[in-house]
């Protein structure tokens, strides 16, 4: 395995933006608002904080050593860490398939997105009869060729960023989308926040109502935590393959967590209250941005047609950059794997990733039902079965010293040092008993 050669991220701050790149996505656009709203506001809010601190986090960490430790692909990684362990090599392949399985169905909403980017380019929702503009999104994928086209052009833009490698590909990408995606959903949401009736949609955010607060309140939270921070997919597992053994594990985990959770909140306010004052239900996934949204625009464009087109054009860029920042860290799981495993180069590796994920794509691009059974199975079950994986790879295969040396930096690093025993009980303990509880409440709540 090539370990001597092996690309890094060029500074701290590369890989901080590379992760958040990956964690911030659709997930924050179009699930989290409306999961927000629906759970409670800020009491959904409040537990959601709870379980990417107590949960996600540790197992974010652990990805991360597994990367770091091992500097090796997310196939090949626990092996290489544990190689008298047999079990692993039943399940190694798990951190590479289920990134394909996900890259292949998120480029074609990475398509749709940048379809309807297009589309706001030429003003069509500005322009359009409020009443008609929710069928725009049904015209779409019941078109034979254009969401077929949109996913391929979409994947190969991204396969294109990941064939420029780690430091002048993904890094600088991400170096100038991350920022680039802030500024965009905040100008957005002062807007939104400015229009008549949005208060509703901040309150339906932001209101704690502890009554709609379930037992599966619990299960949304942890299992959104982890979709939206990346978790059990292999990505941060690579990503952290190219950490340097200087960087602070600890730090690079809430720096993350806390970009993704502003972030998703920052478009809870750019979303929801646009939502309200049209005077519309809110929905999540494909509704909400797809047909909602652009029916805020068209209600705007009657009175307001330049200011319309304008925020359309950025909300879908923001979508765009989004699902893309997150799709490239996906593709790059399959690429990293295949260089090492194959000793290909990066460029033969990232042509196969595209064929694969553009052929299965292709089915979702043509049935949705076969995109919403690989989003299903990918994100409640693969998902969190290697997350569980993981947290029992670091909890109780790898030695507590070696598990504490990449933690602390052999010692070096204070805060770390001294939060350890807290990292350790809560990945040996608590991460895999809610990690199960997750699991069984997808089957029975
Ligand atoms: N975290 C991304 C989101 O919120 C989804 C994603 C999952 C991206 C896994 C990469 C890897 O949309």
């Amino acid at each position: 395995m090539a370990t001597a050669k092996r690309e890094k991220f060029g500074s701290r701050i590369a890989v901080i933006f590379a992760m958040a790149g990956s964690a911030i996505g659709l997930g924050n656009l179009w699930r989290f608002p409306y999961l927000a709203g629906e759970q409670g506001g800020a009491a959904f809010v409040i537990i959601y904080i709870a379980a990417t601190i107590f949960i996600s986090l540790p197992v974010f960490m652990s990805e991360v050593i597994i990367g770091r430790r091992s500097r090796c692909n997310a196939g090949d990684a626990m092996i290489k860490l544990a190689p008298e362990k047999k079990f692993w090599r039943y399940v190694k392949y798990l951190p590479v398939i289920i990134p394909i399985i996900i890259a292949s169905y998120y480029s074609v909403i990475g398509g749709w997105s940048m379809d309807f980017f297009f589309r706001s380019c030429a003003m069509q929702f500005t322009k359009a009869d409020p009443a008609s503009v929710a069928s725009v999104f049904g015209e779409l994928v019941s078109s034979p060729w254009r969401p077929l086209v949109m996913h391929l052009v979409f994947l190969l833009v991204s396969t294109l960023i990941v064939v420029g490698g780690v430091k002048s590909g993904i890094e600088k990408f991400s170096k100038w989308s991350l920022p680039l995606l802030f500024v965009l959903v905040v100008v957005i949401s002062i807007y939104s926040i400015c229009l008549p009736g949005a208060s509703a949609g901040v309150e339906y955010l932001l209101k704690p109502d502890f009554s709609s607060v379930t037992p599966s309140t619990f299960a949304y939270a942890m299992g959104q935590s982890f979709y939206s921070m990346s978790l059990g997919m292999g990505t941060i597992i690579t990503y952290g393959s190219y950490v340097s053994k200087k960087d602070n594990i600890m730090s690079d985990g809430v720096a993350t967590a806390g970009f993704d959770l502003f972030f998703a909140l920052i478009a809870g306010l750019a979303v929801m209250p646009a939502v309200f004052a049209a005077g519309i239900e809110p929905g999540s996934g494909p509704g909400l941005i797809f047909q909602s949204i652009p029916y805020v625009f068209a209600k705007m464009g009657e009175t307001m047609p330049v200011l319309s087109a304008v925020v359309a054009i950025l909300f879908f860029l923001t979508v765009v950059v989004a699902a893309m920042t997150s799709l490239i860290s996906l593709i790059e799981v399959g690429v990293a794997f295949l260089m090492e495993k194959f000793a290909l180069s990066r460029i033969k590796s990232c042509c196969i990733v595209f064929l694969i994920c553009g052929v299965i794509g292709a089915f979702c691009a043509v049935d949705g039902t076969v995109l919403d059974v690989l989003d299903w199975s990918a994100s409640n079950i693969l998902l969190i079965l290697m997350a569980f994986l993981v947290v029992i790879f670091v909890g109780f295969v790898m030695k507590k010293e070696d598990v504490k040396a990449e933690i602390t930096n052999n010692g070096e690093l204070p805060t770390p040092v001294k939060l350890f025993p807290v990292y350790y009980f809560l990945l040996r303990w608590i991460a895999p008993i809610a990690i199960v509880l997750i699991f069984v409440s997808n089957f029975i709540l």
